[in-house]
Order: structure tokens, then sequence, then C-alpha cells
């Protein structure tokens, strides 16, 4: 604040000056007519209206003054901090209802949208095909068995009847457990599950495991060291190769849908006798393209081995083969998949990728 002015004259009193108290109303009004935004006007109300602004050092020059040129002066400048007091209000308002109106599309909730659903897992079709073949057996009135991964030399090979030197037993055949004597093996197919299942249940005998089995190939577009198989057994009184033809035939209508040919060509296993491949007529080209792909030109695609048990392999389990006759058979779930859905590359099964199986799967 200035010194007492003991002779009065407005003129020297700069921030007092009429022209002077307009020019800082015009600027702030201009200064808040600009300001865009709430951040805006605080900084222009800080300027003009703050401690530091031209009008409040005036209203602190009035203290200075004589009183007979007080009153005048402090209406002055009285008046010019109410304008500029109104116009600020009337800016704030403005800017505020401009934010809230802006609050209210940016953030707007449209309560009828249908919301993103985040993308669910899906079954493996190999889990869903091994399910189907389990439901059919079980409505045949089969029971569902499972064997050990990590199998017995003597369930895999022995009980079913392999010769110590049969060429599947060799090392680049099968996967042995370590050490070498562990007599531990990974099974290489279901079929052990028959000589348990023969053993811990006894006769009469409608079995079905469908499981995990391993071999020592490497994995190309048609093999993988580890794949899926469904085994049955069915021991009891007067059983027949018609039997297993029914029930086989039954299993392809199931999976493959009603009207596929099958065909029982002979064929040897040491478990079963006699033994026979089961074949699909190719679902491509029913047998008539010399160049189909899925089955090289022959019309039919192999399925799985079967048989009647062989007798050495119900004796083996404690069973009287002149009293007891059964059949058994062994089909491969992935190569089944994989021609059923016309995929060129079994790789593509074990993959993981949740949209291979989104295509054959319902949701979990
Ligand atoms: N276990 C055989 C394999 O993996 C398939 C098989 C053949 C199973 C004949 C059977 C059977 O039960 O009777 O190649």
């Amino acid at each position: 604040m200035s010194g007492p002015n003991t002779s009065y004259d407005p003129v020297e009193v700069a921030a007092l000056d009429p022209a002077a108290v307009e020019q800082a109303v015009d600027e702030a009004l201009a200064a808040f007519a600009a300001a865009t935004t709430l951040e805006e006007l605080k900084a222009a109300r800080t300027a003009h209206q703050g401690d530091k602004s031209a009008l409040s050092l005036a209203n602190r020059e009035i203290g200075a003054l004589p009183p007979s040129a007080k009153a005048e002066a402090g209406k002055r400048v009285g008046a010019a901090r109410g304008r500029v007091k109104a116009a600020l209000e009337e800016r704030q308002a403005q800017l505020e209802a401009d934010r809230d109106a802006r609050i209210l599309v940016e953030e707007a909730v449209d309560v009828t949208m249908v919301p993103g659903r985040r993308p669910l897992g899906r079954r493996h079709p190999v889990d869903l095909m091994g399910e189907r073949v389990a439901d059919l057996l079980v409505g045949m009135g089969w029971e569902i068995a499972e064997g050990p991964e990590v199998e017995a030399e003597w369930f895999n090979f022995d009980a079913l009847n392999f010769d110590a030197d049969h060429p599947a037993r060799q090392m680049q055949d099968t996967f042995y457990i370590a050490p070498q004597d562990s007599g531990l093996v990974l099974r290489t197919h279901t079929s052990p599950v028959q000589a348990r299942s023969l053993l811990e249940r006894g006769v009469p005998l409608y079995v079905g495991c469908i499981g995990r089995v391993y071999r020592t190939d490497d994995l190309d577009a048609t093999h993988m060291p580890a794949f899926h198989q469904i085994e049955g057994i069915a021991v009891d009184k007067g059983i027949t190769m018609a039997h297993l033809k029914g029930t086989l035939d039954r299993m392809a209508t199931e999976l493959f849908g009603e009207g596929i040919t099958t065909r029982l060509r002979p064929s040897f296993f040491p478990f079963t006798e006699p033994s026979a491949e089961m074949d699909l007529r190719c679902f491509v080209c029913r047998g008539t393209d010399p160049d189909c792909r899925s089955c090289s030109g022959t019309g039919w695609i192999e399925w799985g081995g079967c048989g009647m048990v062989n007798r050495n392999v119900l004796s083996a389990c404690g069973i009287d083969p002149d009293v007891y006759t059964g059949f058994a058979f062994g089909m491969g779930i992935d190569r089944a998949l994989q021609f059923r859905t016309g995929q060129s590359d079994m790789r593509e099964l074990i993959e993981g990728d949740v949209r291979f199986d989104a295509q054959f799967g319902m949701e979990i």
C-alpha cells in the first residue's frame, strides 16, 4: 500500500485511475470468456481476482486515500470487483454445466447393450468321443474300467499271449520304465485292462475302457507317441463273432452316423483267435476315388483290431475256455476323430488351441 496521500490527486494513484480500473475489468471479463475449461478459469481467476490482481491492488490503495476521496474510489472499485465476480460466477456455472453434459455423454452406460462374453474353454473332442462311446457301452449294460498308464509288462504283454520275443516288446516300439528290470512299461494299448478285468471282476464280463496309450512313434501328421483307444471285452457263455460284429456296427453308427458301412478283414493278434481288423467305408470318397487322400484310394479306413478272446488269455486269468467264450476290440479314437472331421494333421489334436476344440465341442 502506498504511504499516506496528504495532497490527494487521484491521477497520482495509478491503480485507482478509472481507466485503469475499467481496463482491469475488461481484461478480467475477456480472460474469463476465453477460458474453455474449469482449469483455465481457475488460472484466470487467480490472475484477475487474486491478491496480486490489479483490482485487489486498487482495493488496497483505497486505504491510503484521504477520507473525502475514499467513498468515491471505494464505490468505483467495489462496482468493478462486483462485475468481475459476477462474470466469474456466470462463466463458472457455464463451464460446470458443459462439463456435466460432456460426462453424461462420455460416461454413459448402455444398459441394453449385450455384454461381451469372456471366451470359455471347451471340452477336448477326444474326451467327447470317449464319453460318447462310454455312454453307448453303459447303455448296453456294460461297465467302464480304468487301468494304469504305467503298466506291468506282464499285463501289457504276457497275460495277452505275446511271445517273449514278440517284436512289439522291443525298445523301439515300447517305452520301458527305468531301471531296465523294473518290469514296467507305458502301456502300448488298452488291452491289459482285459486281463485286469478278467482277474478282478470275473465272468460274465462286459467291460469297456477308454484311455491313453504310448508308443515310440515320432510325432507327425498321422502318428503321435501318445494317443487314445477304446477297448472292449465281453466274456460270457455262448458269445460268438456275430455279437462282436453287431456291437462294433452299433458303435460305428453311433460315432459316424447311420448308413456307415463296416467290414471285418482277417488279421492276427496274440490275444484273439480268430482276429480281424475292422475297416470303415471311406467317408470322403466311399470307395469311388482312386486318388482319395483320406483312404489312399483303398476305399476303406482302418479303425482297429478285434477278435475272439484267445483261449490262452482266458486260461491265464483263471477262466475255463471250454465254458466261456468272448470277444474283444481295440479302436483308435484319434484316428476316428481325424477321419470324422476331415482333419489332415493329427498334431492339431494336441496343440491345445481352444479354437480347434471349439469346432467340435460343446461349451463346458
Ligand atoms: N491292442 C491292439 C492294438 O493296440 C488292438 C486290439 C486288437 C485290441 C484286437 C483288441 C483286440 O481288444 O481284440 O493294436
